[in-house]
């Protein structure tokens, strides 16, 4: 690609979606947007970019969206939302839409965010919906890049609202290691592979964690003696199968993701970045987003 590619990101009004959005217009390229809601864009200073209204979870509103489109960008997906869709209706089924509309109009790249370890982790609700859009587009043709991130600071809040409450709760011994990522810092490595021939990034950020770290990191910022208490991870399971058993789908599948991965020893992915989850706490967890 010669000259500067022109963008459709999907998932703008979220968490990372926000920071790519920054990132692409600084970078100057020309951006479409595809939202159901404009008014949760975030606030980019006297950049232009153009805003398509439409649901990607219903094709016939996103019809044309790829129109002159060199590279799409997603990171679609349900994460707090209560929308009643599940995990397929949006990871798996919206993304397939937006890329049926990529490969009418000759789009060149597609690069789709999905998470660290989903592809060894199938059996969990929404890592079967995300792989199976993984399968659906490394067969589509188009060039690819899936991005496979470590947890966001945006999740880390958690721990930050539960250190705010006077105690953390976490499984096992509180040993398992993880390098959660900022939003930007992402963004960042999201923009560089729309011209690098990868088909796969695994990425975290630059402070490889335990569990029991970022708990103190949380109190420290809140300048709050710390309070810890350790669930033993047989609790854990038994949570899972209960909620399996007892919950809605819709309900199991959040529970499910988190006590998942909360369970792994090692969620740790090569280094990126410069944001520190010390930087993020002391901001309050989440004010600094675009
Ligand atoms: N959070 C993590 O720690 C983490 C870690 C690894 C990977 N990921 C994955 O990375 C991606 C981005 O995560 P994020 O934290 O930025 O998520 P987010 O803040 O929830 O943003 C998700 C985006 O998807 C859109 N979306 C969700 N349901 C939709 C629906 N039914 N119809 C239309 N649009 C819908 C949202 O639109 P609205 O704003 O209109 O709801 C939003 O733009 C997700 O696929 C997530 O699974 C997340």
């Amino acid at each position: 690609m010669n000259k500067k590619p022109s963008v459709l990101l999907v998932g703008a009004t979220g968490y990372l979606g926000s920071f790519l959005l920054k990132e692409l217009v600084n970078q100057n390229f020309s951006v479409k947007v595809v939202v159901r809601n404009p008014q949760k864009l975030p606030q980019v200073e006297n950049r232009p970019y153009e805003v398509i209204e439409g649901e990607v979870t219903k094709p016939s509103t996103i019809k044309n969206c790829c129109k002159d489109v060199d590279v799409v960008i997603s990171t679609v997906g349900i994460t707090r939302q209560k929308d009643g869709l599940t995990y397929m209706d949006v990871d798996y089924q919206a993304n397939v839409n937006v890329l049926e509309e990529a490969k009418q109009s000759s789009v060149k790249k597609f690069i789709y965010v999905s998470v660290l370890k989903g592809d060894k982790k199938r059996d969990v609700k929404i890592c079967a919906a995300k792989e199976k859009f993984v399968d659906e587009l490394s067969q589509s043709g188009l060039d690819y890049t899936i991005i496979r991130p470590n947890g966001f600071f945006s999740d880390m809040t958690d721990f930050y609202q539960m250190a705010k409450r006077g105690r953390v709760y976490l499984f096992g011994d509180g040993q398992g290691k993880m390098n959660p990522i900022h939003g930007e810092d992402l963004a960042e490595v999201c923009v560089s592979a729309i011209d690098k021939s990868v088909l796969e990034i695994k990425v975290g950020g630059p402070e490889v964690l335990t569990l029991n770290e970022i708990a103190h990191l949380a109190f420290s910022a809140l300048n709050k003696k710390p309070k810890i208490t350790y669930i033993p991870d047989w609790i854990r399971l038994a949570i899972l199968k209960l909620a399996k058993t007892f919950t809605s789908s819709k309900t199991y599948g959040p529970i499910e993701f988190f006590l998942t991965f909360m369970g792994l020893d090692n969620m740790t992915a090569p280094k990126h970045g410069q944001h520190t989850l010390e930087e993020y706490f002391n901001q309050g967890a989440g004010a600094n987003r675009p």
